[in-house]
């Protein structure tokens, strides 16, 4: 078969191993031929492509970002782009796609599918906020990121008596904060899903410095909001207005600053902000990304030639499973509440 591949939306540890996996196991077990498109579906929409052998995925396993580049392109918001891609498609001989991607780019695999694109999705996001899978592959990566970044934090805040607001990615949700949080040991976890009260936060930040503890290493996601904006006049939280991308999400990033200044202001602790912002997305993935994102791309491969499209790999049970694009496209994975309150709770103080 002569099967085409695409990684789309943000970067993240492991696409790399990933398109490893497709390839070394089509080409060897299948004989199939394959085909990169550059920047995710900007390259189909432009008949971008990319040659993909198998000499080219030697060492690629450990490599960090994509080499076939991504983009936020979005087909479907563009006059013609559905048609441009069956086209590119068709002209390029192209019997099955494999689609790299979160939600986006997944959502836009799932409408292709019902035009009658043959095509099987991988679930990829740092956030960790695709339905249908218990955890894509980048996750951990960006978990161990953060949480040797907090432990970091935590030495150089005792060593000053501050506040230190460690802001980490989690657009709809807080799985990096929380999962970092528990592992660094952080005094607060703020995370999309549960605005905050910041009365209450500086309240218990408080009652830790008087009882004798003078640091804290606040974690925050990117997308974590307080109940009621710090300053009633300004109407928000003190973010700037940020562009949108083609899939109409807004840049997000500076919460922690608004959330640090006002800390300090009702407390009176100094506060300083760390966000670590894309090294979350950058470099080697750990071990568990490495087999994860393997076993993702063994099992892609294996649904092209079972001619099952339509379908997302997923890990479900420690197996991996095939679930329906459209329904695992859908609706973002929230953190689960007993984590946050059954355990992270537990040792906030
Ligand atoms: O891929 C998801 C994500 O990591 C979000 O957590 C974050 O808001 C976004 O990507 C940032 O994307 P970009 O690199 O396009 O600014």
């Amino acid at each position: 078969m002569r099967v085409g591949l695409l990684t789309g939306g943000g970067d993240c540890p492991g696409l790399n191993a990933v398109i490893r996996a497709v390839v070394v196991k089509g080409a060897r077990a299948y004989g199939d031929e394959f085909l990169g498109f550059a920047d995710g579906w900007r390259g189909v929409v432009e008949d971008h492509v990319v040659e993909l052998e198998v000499e080219r995925c030697r060492d690629l396993l450990p490599t960090g970002g994509t080499i076939l580049g991504t983009s936020r392109t979005n087909p479907l918001s563009q006059d013609g782009g559905a048609e441009r891609v069956i086209a590119t498609l068709a002209a390029r001989g192209i019997d099955a796609l494999v689609a790299i991607g979160g939600e986006d780019t997944l959502g836009v695999a799932a409408r292709l599918y019902e035009r009658g694109v043959q095509v099987v999705g991988v679930p990829k996001t740092i956030d960790n906020d695709l339905s249908g899978t218990e955890v894509t592959f980048g996750f951990d990566t960006a978990v161990q990121v953060a949480t040797d970044a907090i432990d970091r934090l935590r030495t150089t805040a005792e060593s000053h008596h501050r506040v230190i607001v460690c802001e980490v990615m989690g657009r709809h949700a807080g799985w990096i904060a929380v999962h970092a949080g528990i592992a660094g040991g952080a005094a607060e976890i703020l995370i999309p899903e549960e605005p905050f009260d910041i009365g209450a936060v500086c309240d218990r930040l408080r009652r830790r410095h008087e009882g004798g503890r003078f640091s804290s290493v606040v974690v925050v996601a990117e997308g974590a909001a307080p109940c009621e904006p710090f300053d009633p006049q300004a109407g928000d939280h003190g973010v700037a207005p940020a562009p949108l991308d083609e899939f109409g999400h807004v840049r997000l990033g500076g919460v922690s600053n608004a959330l640090a200044s006002e800390i300090e202001r009702r407390t009176g602790y100094e506060a300083r902000v760390t966000i670590l912002g894309h090294t979350q997305r950058g470099g080697t993935p750990t071990a568990f990304d490495r087999v994860l994102a393997t076993r993702f791309g063994v099992a892609a491969i294996e649904a092209v030639h079972d001619g099952d499209f339509g379908k997302m790999m997923a890990l479900q049970g420690g197996r991996i499973v095939r679930v329906g694009l459209a329904d695992a496209s859908g609706m973002a994975k929230n953190v689960d509440p007993a984590l946050v309150h059954d355990v992270a709770e537990v040792f906030l103080w």
